[in-house]
């Protein structure tokens, strides 16, 4: 189509400038950048497999069925991680996120009824109680569940500040898993300020704790990691699904990944769908059986 320059008309799809070219008979035609511009980038979430690759809304891609898995809820984990597997600069990981990963970010903490964490996560990246906005749970809702998301902090040996701000809102008490055999002196201090769910004796029996969380009416449960919390479910074979947003970043270090410790086996999972924006990738996979 011929082209009218304008401040306006003179960027692509993609808002790179548009190559002009004036032919011959003197009309003026401007063209799309030949590389780097598709799929954009820097504009909203677009799908690449399973294709055909186009634009989504995220809220669409990662709502779906989440049976119980026999007697407990089904378990997801979410992580970001940069290419090479470092999940935190200096015991956080705010620095590996962009904007377009905290939409991701929030688009799957509608989708649980319990957010499960462990205690050093909780710690150092302060955990506040989950929204309660009216849009949030209007989202959460259309997923199946409940309005409002509470926070499970795993923790043997209960040692955490009760000062934190997940602690401190009455009317959204987190739960706390612990063990059979934590110091009563503790438990008592916590359940103060959280209600207990307690399994297991020298570690938390995380089948069982999910088992309890189901008699709660949960049907989704959500890791949010640490590394250390997602070895102990992976080695309890409870990981049904994972959402790994990798990060357009390189940090070396002593690089572990997204879940640490004896694996005493490898699990097979299948991909579902590949997002990206702002040279993030949104993977998520699934239990292969
Ligand atoms: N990149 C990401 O997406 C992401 C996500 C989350 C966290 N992180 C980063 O990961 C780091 C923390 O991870 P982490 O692996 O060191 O710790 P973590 O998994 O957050 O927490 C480990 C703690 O959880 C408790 N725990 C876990 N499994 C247990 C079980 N079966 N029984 C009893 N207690 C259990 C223990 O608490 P007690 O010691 O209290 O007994 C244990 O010390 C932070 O720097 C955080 O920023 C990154």
């Amino acid at each position: 189509m011929p082209f009218t320059p304008s401040p306006a008309s003179a960027l692509g799809t993609c808002g790179e400038p548009l190559i002009v070219v004036k032919d011959i008979f003197g009309t003026i035609w401007g063209f799309e950048p030949p590389f780097g511009s598709w799929p954009c980038q820097h504009r909203g979430v677009h799908q690449i497999f399973p294709p055909p690759a186009t634009e989504v809304d995220p809220g669409d891609v990662y709502h779906d069925e989440r049976p119980l898995v026999g007697d407990r809820p089904w378990l997801m984990v979410n992580m970001v991680s940069t290419i090479d597997g470092v999940t935190d600069v200096d015991g956080v990981s705010a620095p590996l996120g962009g904007p377009g990963d905290k939409d991701i970010f929030g688009t799957i903490r509608t989708l649980p009824d319990i957010i499960l964490v462990g205690s050093t996560t909780a710690v150092s990246e302060r955990y506040n109680p989950p929204s309660t906005s009216v849009s949030t749970k209007a989202r959460r809702l259309a997923n199946g569940a409940w309005p409002v998301a509470r926070i499970a902090v795993v923790s043997g040996r209960l040692d955490f500040d009760l000062t934190l701000p997940m602690f401190q809102r009455p009317a959204q008490r987190p739960i706390v898993v612990t063990t059979v055999d934590a110091d009563p002196v503790k438990v008592e201090k916590v359940s103060e300020h959280a209600d207990l769910i307690q399994c297991g004796n020298t570690s938390v029996d995380l089948p069982q704790a999910l088992r309890d969380m189901a008699g709660l009416g949960a049907h989704r449960v959500l890791s949010e990691g640490g590394p250390s919390l997602n070895g102990a479910l992976l080695r309890a074979g409870l990981i049904d699904e994972v959402f790994l947003s990798v990060s357009p970043l390189m940090g070396g270090g002593d690089s572990r990944g997204i879940a640490r410790g004896d694996i005493p086996h490898i699990q097979e999972l299948i991909l579902r769908h590949v997002l990206t924006e702002d040279h993030f990738l949104f993977l998520r996979y699934s239990r292969a059986t």
